[in-house]
């Protein structure tokens, strides 16, 4: 009953206005400044967390956009050298013209990397829908072999990500390992709950065991403890991986990872176009789409 709620909810969310949403979504998101995010970003430092920075915006159409997005990471990359805060950047390919031309995208990221590379700070390619795996792999392999500190991210709930992973530890490139956000075909994607972790756990193992770095992105803490099973079994130390987390997600399994001695960086995103990010999130976590509901509704808080 209560999942068809949830159901429910979460298909009525595109209804909502956006300032109620927005409530509830704040936070997921640092802000809608570089200064908000650099707020973020210092509060999680004194926590003993790192930080990996997203610059809202996604599936432009335009290339003037592009180029904006492009020119923001790169005030981004000024402002994290001069703070001196221990942080980088995670790109979506797509907000710096994936889907419009692959080429535009390559241009786009050399600027960013080149920039990121003088200043010593490392660049993540985010993976999005699979209309873009293929683009992505190749970009991200493209920029590597200019720019070695350049990862990039595989999707658990894809069935050729394993495979994937050979041509990436071939490159010694370090990926971030999650098990996927986007809606995908069961033709190219693992459906059951239990086979993603399986497969997330099998993927964190091969990159490891091959001896390259892998930034092992989760909440769930299955995944988390065949992670910590892997790294004992590796005699890993702790500098040769990190866990990930999302801004505003589960902050007792952040301090706990800390306490004991693992690198964690938090996912901070910040800008004007926070909707987007903030609605996945929301239907991530029915729970919270349901307090939006009771509030329109004109109920109190269901907890
Ligand atoms: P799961 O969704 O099962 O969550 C486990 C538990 O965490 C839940 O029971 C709940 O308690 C809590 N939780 C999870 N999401 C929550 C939320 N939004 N609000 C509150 N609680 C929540 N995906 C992608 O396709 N491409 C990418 O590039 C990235 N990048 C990325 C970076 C980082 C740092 C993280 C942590 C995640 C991503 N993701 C991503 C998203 C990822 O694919 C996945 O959708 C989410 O991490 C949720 O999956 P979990 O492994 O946390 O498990």
């Amino acid at each position: 009953m209560s999942s068809l709620f949830d159901t429910l909810v979460v298909s009525s969310l595109p209804f909502v206005p956006k300032p109620i949403v927005k409530t509830f979504a704040s936070r997921y998101v640092a802000g809608e400044t570089l200064d908000d995010a650099l707020a973020t970003i210092r509060a999680l430092a004194a926590e003993g967390a790192m930080a990996t920075v997203d610059v809202l915006g996604e599936s432009v159409t335009h290339r003037d956009q592009t180029v904006a997005t492009r020119d923001e990471y790169l005030r981004v990359l000024d402002a994290i050298a001069a703070s001196g805060l221990p942080a980088n950047v995670s790109v979506k390919p797509t907000a710096v013209g994936l889907a419009i031309d692959p080429v535009l995208a390559r241009e786009n990221c050399r600027v960013i990397c080149a920039k990121a590379s003088q200043l010593g700070i490392f660049v993540r390619l985010d993976m999005e829908d699979s209309s873009v795996t293929e683009a992505t792999l190749q970009l991200a392999l493209g920029l590597k072999s200019e720019f070695p500190d350049t990862g990039v991210v595989l999707q658990a709930y894809l069935r050729r990500s394993l495979t994937d992973l050979d041509r990436l530890i071939a490159a010694r490139m370090n990926v971030r390992i999650c098990k996927g956000i986007y809606i995908e075909p069961r033709r190219i994607a693992w459906k059951g709950h239990e086979t993603i972790i399986g497969s997330f756990a099998a993927m964190v193992d091969k990159h490891l065991a091959a001896g390259c770095y892998a930034a092992v992105a989760t909440h769930d803490e299955e995944c988390v403890q065949r992670a910590l099973a892997t790294i004992d079994r590796l005699r890993l130390r702790p500098d040769q991986y990190e866990f990930q987390m999302l801004l505003g997600v589960d902050p007792v399994l952040r301090k706990t990872l800390l306490e004991a001695g693992h690198r964690l960086r938090v996912y901070v995103p910040f800008g004007r176009d926070w909707y987007a990010y903030s609605v996945r999130r929301l239907k991530e976590n029915p729970s919270i789409a349901r307090h939006i509901v009771r509030r329109i509704v004109g109920l109190g808080p269901s907890e």
